[in-house]
């Protein structure tokens, strides 16, 4: 049955289009509700924009458990093989806006919400195994730069690299970032990584620390330089494009699962903290662990609905997955649900995608604010009344916890020698795929050659610390683009 045009209070409306006014051609009527209603409704559209990875896409599908890894972790959506548990990921890019190009030089987000049988599970991931720093306070510092100018409105060569010349544990990022991975071909062909360190244990209490990695079954493929900006121009949506048409299509794609796990006495002997997210784990010293698998088959009927209004938090975990003492996920711990209580209001969890499986959310306390629109747990007591019936799960507590002791201190993590040696390796690595190193040299100097000369210098000192040939190609280039007088 056609449904009857209304307004928003559900009465029928002959005629969308009509105002009231005086006359024919007169002044309109205070009391023409629908048009007033229309247009306020229309005036209050926008909510404010992620205030990073403000552009993406995102997609539901299922994970399955392929492996048994029930000595790592004792969750439960991980106890069976064959196990399957319903997803919604969503993936981004970071520094532009809700409009900016998907093809832009920038990290990916990957992001993936596990509505498991104990609580929705969020992994909040990018598509690089490393970031850019390891000192939460320097984070908002370090975003500014990659986003405009507060004179010019302008992306800024020189904040850019002024920025990460003073902070240089940045090295390792920047070099996958300006590597041709840093502009993905899509959002199907990239990896996705933790990054951080978490903490999983399992039933009996014993724990590790765990890197997780997801690898596309579609291989990596990526865009050279002048691809991704041509592209940027005449299809700045094009991941979006690429991502709903391939599911739409049936083409679903798919990531394998893996693991990396130390425990605290192999982390104690590593040569990198394992709190330091500006390393990665060697796969040869501490191999990849398969146990699960995912497929995106399913777009979402309403983007803002869905992945507009979708909240993924790290602090969003279950039984028996821990965050580490990494400061930068101590931080994000707070962040991102702070962050949603802003954007989507203190009732985010009800948004249907953000919803937990029905069932498995009781806290009578938290009720009221505004939207509150589940029916707010009726008349039931409005605090934690014992005297009546209510489960309390407990789970294996982990054992031997690190311990942690100290008076408070200042703590900044300065960079030195040592966060050039993975910078080093890498440069090495790039040598095995065919110019892969020469793309490096060329992507940084035509975003370099945008500073200013004492900048770029200080670009060109920095890079000499990885190898002296990186910095000699980014200088030539550099002087070819904006020769010195
Ligand atoms: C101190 C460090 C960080 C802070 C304070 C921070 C904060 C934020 C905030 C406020 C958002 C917007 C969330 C929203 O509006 O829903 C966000 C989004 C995101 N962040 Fe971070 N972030 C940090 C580091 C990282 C790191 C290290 C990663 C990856 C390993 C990461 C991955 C993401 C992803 C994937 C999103 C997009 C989530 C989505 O699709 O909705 N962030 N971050």
């Amino acid at each position: 049955m056609a449904p009857t045009f209304t307004n928003s209070n559900g009465c029928p409306i002959p005629e969308p289009f009509a105002t009231q006014r005086v006359g024919q051609h007169g002044p309109l009527l205070l009391q023409d509700f629908n048009l007033i209603d229309s247009l306020a409704h229309f005036d209050r559209e926008r909510i404010p924009e992620r205030v990073v990875h403000a552009k993406g896409s995102g997609a539901y599908g299922e994970f399955e458990v392929t492996d048994d890894i029930t000595d790592i972790c004792g969750a439960k959506f991980l106890d069976t093989i064959g196990k399957k548990t319903r997803i919604f990921t969503r993936f981004s890019t970071v520094g532009g806006e809700l409009g900016s190009a998907d093809t832009a030089r920038d990290p990916r987000g990957f992001a993936t919400k596990f509505y498991t049988e104990e609580g929705n599970l969020d992994l909040v991931y990018n598509n690089t195994p490393v970031f850019f720093l390891r000192d939460p306070s320097k984070f908002p510092h370090f975003i500014h730069t990659q986003k405009r100018n507060p004179e010019t409105h302008l992306k800024d060569a020189n904040m850019f690299w002024d920025y990460l010349t003073t902070n240089q544990e940045a090295t390792h990022q920047v070099m996958i970032l300006f590597s041709d991975r840093g502009t993905p071909a899509s959002y199907r062909e990239m990896n996705g990584y933790s990054g951080h360190t978490y903490k999983w244990s399992n039933k009996q209490g014993k724990w590790h620390y765990v890197q997780v990695h997801f690898i596309a079954e579609q291989g990596i493929k990526t865009l050279n330089n002048e691809e991704a900006g041509q592209l940027a121009g005449s299809n700045p949506d094009y991941a979006q494009e690429d991502l709903f048409k391939n599911i739409a299509g049936g083409n679903y794609p798919s990531w394998t699962c893996y693991i990396q796990t130390m425990t605290q006495e192999q982390a104690k002997q590593a040569p990198f903290s394992v709190f330091d997210l500006t390393k990665v784990w060697p796969h040869k010293d501490y191999p990849m662990r398969r146990f699960g698998k995912f497929t995106l088959n399913e777009n979402p009927k309403n983007y803002f609905a869905e992945v507009e209004q979708a909240a993924f938090a790290p602090s969003h975990t279950v039984p028996y997955m821990e965050p580490s003492a990494d400061p930068v996920l101590q931080s994000r711990l707070f962040s991102y649900a702070d962050t949603h209580r802003h954007r989507l209001g203190p009732n985010y969890t009800q948004i249907p995608v953000n919803c937990p499986v029905a069932g498995t959310v009781f806290n009578p306390h938290m009720r009221d604010g505004v939207m509150n629109v589940n029916g707010n747990l009726g008349n039931h007591p409005n605090y934690l009344d014992t005297s009546k019936p209510v489960e309390f799960k407990t789970f294996s507590l982990q054992e031997e916890q690190e311990v942690w002791e100290g008076s408070a201190c200042p703590f900044h993590w300065k960079y030195d020698e040592k966060d050039f040696i993975q910078p080093k390796e890498l440069w090495k690595t790039l040598a095995r795929y065919p110019n892969q190193q020469a793309h490096l040299a060329h992507n940084l100097a035509v975003h370099v050659a945008g500073a200013d000369v004492p900048i770029q210098d200080r670009v060109f000192e920095m890079f000499a610390k990885v190898h002296p040939d990186l910095s000699n190609l980014i200088k030539k280039e550099v002087l070819e683009i904006s020769p010195r007088k």
